[in-house]
């Protein structure tokens, strides 16, 4: 099963990757978690994980990329990455953090002021989902950068499910409207995970929302979610309703 999660910045896309991840572990499912987010940093910190190296490195870096992403211009389909299909363990052990039964990648951070634009990352995002083969109880969580710059990347087509993460906020609602657009066009479902409400703030977004029958569960405004997320402690706690987001993914897929 592969999720893609995604949303507004800030709306905890990343938080509900490391709760979901811990709770497939509990289930004892083959967690790999993947960050495609090259801005920010603290993902394997909520994960329990060591920082992993960037993928990207494995395969020459990003100016062996960018030069093979040159050569091909203007057909960037062209570009190829990956020699063979990779199942999870194929994946480089250097390059893979693990804790509890989560494996984590990062497929690349931008590390230097000036180091050029990201595509090569959405390059290697895109093929990495295409060679990647799943098992029964592989789960892979893609955790996404903020907005929909990885629906241009291609990244969501590979995904069985994706997930929108909204906060209370009218930028989250808006955005909703724009991605179901684009998840329909791709044809792969979309399920919405209200997070950080109260009870008045979920009923606002109930009404102003489209389809409320898309909202797979609601996490509440969380003081221990809150805190342990600026300690950068192991997001490891058991909520709820993650437990049914899971449980109902697992049904549908
Ligand atoms: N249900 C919640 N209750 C309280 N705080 C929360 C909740 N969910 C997330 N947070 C907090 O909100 C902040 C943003 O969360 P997170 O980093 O997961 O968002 P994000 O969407 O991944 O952000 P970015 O767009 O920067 O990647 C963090 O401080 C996190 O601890
Ligand atoms: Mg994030």
């Amino acid at each position: 099963m592969k999720i893609v999660i995604c949303g507004k910045g800030g709306s905890g896309k990343s938080t509900i990757a490391a709760l979901m991840a811990h709770e497939y572990a509990r289930q004892k499912k083959n967690v790999l978690v993947v960050d495609t987010d090259e801005s920010n940093m603290g993902l394997y910190s909520i994960l329990g994980t060591d920082s992993p190296k960037d993928l990207m490195e494995y395969f020459g870096g990003k100016k062996v990329i960018t030069e093979k992403i040159m050569a091909a211009m203007p057909d960037v389909s062209k570009v190829k990455i990956f020699k063979t299909k990779w199942i999870l363990g194929d994946l480089p052990e250097d390059y893979v953090s693990h804790k509890n039964g989560i494996s984590l990648v990062a497929i690349g951070k931008i590390h230097d002021a000036g180091e050029g634009c990201a595509c090569p990352m959405g390059i290697l995002a895109n093929q990495f989902f295409e060679n990647l083969s799943l098992g029964e109880d592989d789960v892979v969580i893609t955790d996404t950068e903020a907005g929909i710059e990885h629906f241009g990347r291609g990244i969501d087509r590979h995904a069985d499910f994706i997930l929108l993460v909204l906060d209370p906020s009218n930028e989250s609602v808006k955005l909703s409207e724009k991605i179901s657009e684009m998840a329909k066009g791709l044809d792969i479902p979309l399920y919405l995970i209200l997070n950080k409400t109260d009870r008045e703030t979920s009923a606002i977004i109930k009404e102003k929302i489209s389809d409320p029958s898309q909202i797979l569960g609601e996490i509440p405004a969380d003081g221990e979610i809150l805190n342990k997320g600026l300690r950068g402690e192991e997001m490891d706690i058991q909520i709820q309703a993650i437990g049914k987001i899971a449980g109902t993914l697992e049904s549908l897929k």
